[in-house]
């Protein structure tokens, strides 16, 4: 299931055009934001608000700035504190004040810019101030560029709850910028690669096939950009599918993910980066299709061995298996008390909503907990 893709000659890179409520295109290339204005079209807005985290502004906030200037249109600049304490109704709140402050009315435009944090905060922000204004998603970190930015949903945590409070509000564009990325921490860019790697395993042999031959975890743009690009191929054909999960089809982007939430909630998020928590939720995965009969054992290791391959943790040493084995009973996509689970019937190919009896759940996290 991937949405077209367009080579624009206009645009002189990719653009896939995704068909949801809302007709928007999603623009992926090297260097492309020095264009910006070519590709967005800034003059229907009186005032833009830029929305970014202060590591970001550091880095960009400049370039960007002056790039939105170039299109004469009033500016202001909202900066939100680092991760994931900015996902607060606190900063919604500030941001809310900020908009009101510097008049940004119906015919303002919202540009977020960062990694999926700013995205889903300033999304929120678009989706519910004066009932909703335009925004468009110029994504920074690996992770924002193949799957935050792109279907919607946006919102903040609360009550120490991810993303209770939120919408689904699709933006007017998202812009990828893959020279981004080049700046991003080695953690970053391992948090985007689980993301990658979830693409290949549930959806795209090809892309698995694809990091799997090469030989150094370093990608150059080129590569970077058209992994970019079949991500975003991927995600935006499943929420053209089920723009607000609503069919179950949006369920395969979860492959790793129950497992994956449960180490979070069994650690306190402490231990494991968001990441490196799917990344193992992935390989139990394998094991479970593996222990059903979906998968051939030789597949594990190869799954195991490109985690690895990016710097992504396989085992969860010192974890005991019964807390994350209640700990998946507690995950949202859990219904009625029934987890369902997304196994792999074969590379690259998920199956959704799998029913799987408690001892072989068990006897997976017990192997990944070793
Ligand atoms: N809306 C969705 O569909 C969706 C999907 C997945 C994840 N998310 C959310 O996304 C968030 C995680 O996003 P993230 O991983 O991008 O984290 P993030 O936004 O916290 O960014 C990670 C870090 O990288 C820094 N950074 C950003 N761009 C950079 C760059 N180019 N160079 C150097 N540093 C840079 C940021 O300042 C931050 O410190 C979570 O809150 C998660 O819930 C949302």
């Amino acid at each position: 299931m991937m949405a077209r893709k367009e080579n624009s000659a206009e645009y002189g890179r990719h653009v896939i055009k995704l068909e949801t409520v809302k007709r928007y295109p999603i623009i992926v290339g090297d260097g492309i934001l020095s264009g910006l204005e070519g590709y967005f079209d800034f003059s229907v807005y009186f005032g833009i608000a830029l929305i970014t985290d202060t590591t970001v502004k550091k880095l960009y906030g400049q370039s960007v700035l002056a790039l939105l200037e170039a299109t004469g249109k009033k500016l202001s600049l909202l900066t939100l504190p680092v991760g994931e304490r900015a996902k607060s109704l606190n900063i919604v709140e500030r941001g809310y004040r900020f908009l009101l402050e510097n008049n940004i009315d119906r015919k303002g435009l919202i540009c977020a810019l960062g990694g999926g944090v700013v995205g889903d905060v300033a999304g929120y922000l678009a989706a519910t101030y004066l009932r909703g204004i335009d925004y468009i998603q110029l994504p920074t970190t690996l992770l924002a560029q193949v799957d935050s930015s792109i279907g919607g949903k946006v919102g903040v945590n609360f009550e120490g709850k991810k993303n209770m409070v939120g919408s689904f509000y699709q933006p007017s564009a998202i812009i990828s910028d893959v020279s981004f990325i080049k700046s991003l921490p080695p953690a970053e860019m391992r948090n985007g690669m689980a993301e990658v790697i979830k693409y290949g395993l549930a959806m795209d042999e090809e892309l698995f096939r694809l990091l799997d031959q090469k030989k150094e975890k370093e990608l150059n743009t080129a590569e970077l950009q058209d992994i970019v690009m079949r991500c975003c191929q991927l995600k935006a054909g499943i929420v053209e599918a089920d723009e607000t999960e609503r069919t179950g089809q949006r369920a395969i982007l979860n492959f790793g993910h129950t497992i994956g939430h449960a180490l979070e909630a069994a650690t306190k998020m402490q231990a494991l980066s968001h990441g490196e928590a799917v990344a193992i939720g992935m390989a139990a995965a394998a094991r479970i299709s593996e222990q059903v009969g979906m998968l051939d054992q030789g597949n594990i290791s190869s799954i195991e061995n490109l985690l690895s391959k990016f710097g992504l943790p396989i085992y969860c040493q010192g974890v005991n298996p019964d807390d994350l084995l209640s700990a998946t009973r507690f995950d949202k996509k859990t219904t009625r008390g029934q987890t369902g689970w997304v196994l792999l019937k074969g590379i690259g190919n998920g199956v959704t909503n799998q029913p799987v009896a408690e001892d072989v759940v068990r006897k997976a996290l017990m192997e990944i907990c070793r």
